[in-house]
């Protein structure tokens, strides 16, 4: 391929990479194969500069920077850090940096290279005052409300009380990540990659009472006192200690190649019995007057490297591809293996993501394949061994029918993930069930996860319309199931009829319907069957509601499977009408009129207090605009107060709120 074609293509899949990777924090490669395409385009460009322009992926650093927190610019910037992959390269740069300071001793500290978020903490006068994103390296978004919920980072310091910038990384340990997992797939939400992914988020979530129940961690690499000069990277490790801010224990002081490399060997066989992932070491200059004196490029500082492990990769044969339903419904190709010996277990299965992933790597059954064990305990296929690719190797077609129930399958809208949306597919029945039942939804009390799945295997009940059939004498046979709690499940499930039409419509489980939307919903219709009537045209002129959701309810509704569940909750007398009509604007005080909720009321909660309002034919949103009516301002009112009375926008305390509601 011609050069110029070559760098608009390798241009066009940095950026497509860059945005999976920053953006929607769901990489679809690794590190080294991205490493992998920035070199070559850092090559051509190299021997070709004619054809370098200033808006390349090679002229910065990536991005995580969204519009939702203020920026605030480094004090210096945080760059990023040049990997290698092999003894031989980490030699080199010994080499080079001998080379930059000659006749000079060099020491190097290694550390591990945690697998998280970079995070920039500063302390006036001892206090954390703010916590800022690496950003873009130069510009961060300042976090200061979440990161404070980070239990490891010291809101005061002790025994200091002067300005100090403290740089580090966020991350989550592994259990910890699995169990967040866990309880997002129950709450039906999207799972995390990896711990990496997963802090990421919980560290730009807007609320941060939510990134408080996420078990965040921090662990420092870096120390700026101002006013004093801290002589070596080894000393600003034990200031750090001193200052009771956490640092890996793991650290060494090494003379030269031998030594780091020791070192890297060490800490990738402890790799595993490490809480948290590494994917490497860094290796740092120690003296912090050679540090500076070797300066940095445009991306990376010359006097640190990162030494990365290698993943744990196998060859083997692909023999064939079969598809997993997920309990969400999501259809997943799965590799199956000639089994083969990797990092110690024998692999037979692998993941291989979806379609697209497939095709890009252009997969085919038959072929040999390379395999590789990351921080994931699912291996996955990296790559095809093309040059050992036989004549006879089949391409694959996705399949269009669940592999479980038969019926067909759906493409979600970002056209990755294909899906089973049939809510009577047993290989969904368990999680839609438990969703039903959850709190926010018809809120049965006892049926947890364990007697959902007791319920399927036992073949008592196939939907969630099924529970509502469920006798005494079935139940208690029940193992673990004494008289007492058979039938407290029924008078559970008796009381669930009570709950109200949005509580329904949450629990049918309609993808994309989350509480807020199960609300709006049951506002705007006021009934089931107003809602499985609804058009297209009609559920996305409403506020709040997606074409993607509009769409999800439609195709929900046009399911047969579907349709017969929702006739049988009907029968069993479920609540399929609002209890208050949607009201017409009437002269109520609060119809029609948009409300911003602030601070703590006294009386009652804020989510008592916007049902209140809803029930009045009122809206309440989450944000101060020029639409918004009023504000209502409990005691410690947030930033909507300030921004309500920049805007001009009226406020009501709550003795007024009050006094509206008579
Ligand atoms: S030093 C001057 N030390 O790895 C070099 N970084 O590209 C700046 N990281 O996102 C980084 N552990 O947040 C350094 N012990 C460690 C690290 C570490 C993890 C992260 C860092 C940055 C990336 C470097």
């Amino acid at each position: 391929m011609e050069p110029e074609k070559r760098i608009e293509e390798l241009k066009r899949l940095i950026r497509g990479h860059d945005n999976l990777y920053y953006v929607l924090a769901e990489p679809t490669i690794t590190d080294q194969e991205y490493d992998l395409l920035l070199n070559e385009l850092e090559t051509l460009e190299e021997t070709h500069p004619e054809l370098k322009t200033p808006d390349s992926p090679t002229m910065r650093v990536g991005s995580d920077l969204t519009k939702d927190f203020p920026t605030r610019t480094h004090s210096s910037p945080m760059l990023s850090i040049a990997n290698t992959y092999n003894e031989d390269e980490v030699i080199e740069f010994d080499r080079r940096i001998r080379n930059l300071l000659p006749g000079e001793d060099i020491g190097y500290i290694c550390e591990l290279k945690i697998d998280g978020v970079a995070l920039a903490l500063h302390y006036e006068g001892g206090i954390l005052r703010s916590g800022v994103t690496r950003g873009d390296g130069v510009t961060g978004e300042e976090i200061t409300s979440n990161v404070r919920t980070i239990r490891s980072i010291p809101l005061k310091l002790p025994d200091f009380d002067g300005d100090c910038e403290v740089r580090g990384e966020v991350y989550l340990e592994r259990d910890d990540f699995l169990r967040m997992n866990e309880n997002r797939m129950d709450a039906g939400e999207k799972e995390f990659a990896n711990p990496r992914n997963a802090a990421a988020g919980s560290l730009k979530l807007q609320d941060p009472k939510m990134t408080a129940e996420r078990p965040l961690k921090f662990l420092a690499y870096r120390l700026t006192l101002s006013g004093e000069r801290l002589s070596s990277q080894w000393e600003s490790l034990e200031r750090l200690m001193k200052l009771g801010i956490p640092v890996s224990q793991n650290r060494r002081k090494c003379s030269g190649p031998e030594q780091i490399m020791k070192f890297a060997a060490e800490m990738e066989a402890e790799r595993d019995k490490l809480p948290y992932d590494i994917d490497g070491i860094v290796i740092k200059v120690d003296s912090h007057a050679q540090f500076s004196s070797l300066g940095a490029t445009a991306k990376s500082p010359r006097g640190a490297v990162a030494y990365k492990f290698q993943a744990k990769q196998a060859e083997t044969i692909l023999e064939d591809i079969l598809f997993q339903v997920g309990r969400t419904g999501i259809v997943t190709p799965v590799a199956a293996l000639r089994p083969v010996l990797l990092a110690g277990s024998t692999i037979s299965r692998a993941t291989l993501h979806n379609e697209q992933e497939i095709a890009r790597k252009d997969i085919r059954i038959g072929d040999t394949v390379l395999i590789e064990k990351g921080g994931d305990v699912i291996p996955k296929v990296v790559e095809v061994v093309k040059e050992k690719r036989l004549p006879d190797a089949r391409p694959f077609k996705f399949i269009e029918d669940c592999p479980v129930c038969g019926s067909h399958l759906v493409r979600d809208e970002d056209e990755v993930a294909v899906r089973c949306i049939n809510a009577s597919c047993p290989a969904q029945v368990e999680r839609s069930i438990f969703h039903f039942a959850s709190r926010m939804a018809m809120d049965i009390e006892g049926l947890g996860e364990s007697l959902v799945s007791q319920l399927v295997t036992s073949k008592l009940v196939a939907n969630y319309a099924d529970l509502y059939s469920l006798k005494y004498d079935s139940l208690a046979l029940l193992e673990r199931m004494g008289d007492k709690s058979a039938s407290n499940i029924l008078d559970a499930l008796k009381k669930s009829k009570k709950r109200e039409l949005k509580h329904l419509i949450y629990g049918l489980g309609i993808r994309h319907v989350g509480a807020g939307a199960a609300r709006i919903l049951s506002d705007r219709f006021g009934a089931i069957d107003a809602l499985m009537k609804a058009d297209m045209e009609t559920l996305e002129s409403i506020e709040d509601i997606g074409p993607a959701m509009a769409e999800s309810i439609r195709t929900f509704f046009d399911t047969p499977g579907n349709i017969d569940i929702i006739e049988r909750l009907r029968e069993c007398g479920l609540p399929f009408e609002a209890e208050y009509p949607q009201p017409a604007v009437t002269d109520d005080f609060f119809a029609g009129k948009t409300f911003v909720l602030t601070g703590t009321l006294a009386a009652m909660s804020r989510n008592e207090a916007s049902d209140l309002i809803r029930s009045r034919g009122g809206k309440v949103t989450s944000s101060v605009s020029a639409k918004t009516d009023y504000v209502l301002a409990g005691t410690d009112p947030g930033s909507k107060y300030g921004k309500a009375v920049a805007l001009d926008i009226q406020t009501l305390s709550e003795a007024e709120f009050l006094k509206r509601l008579g």
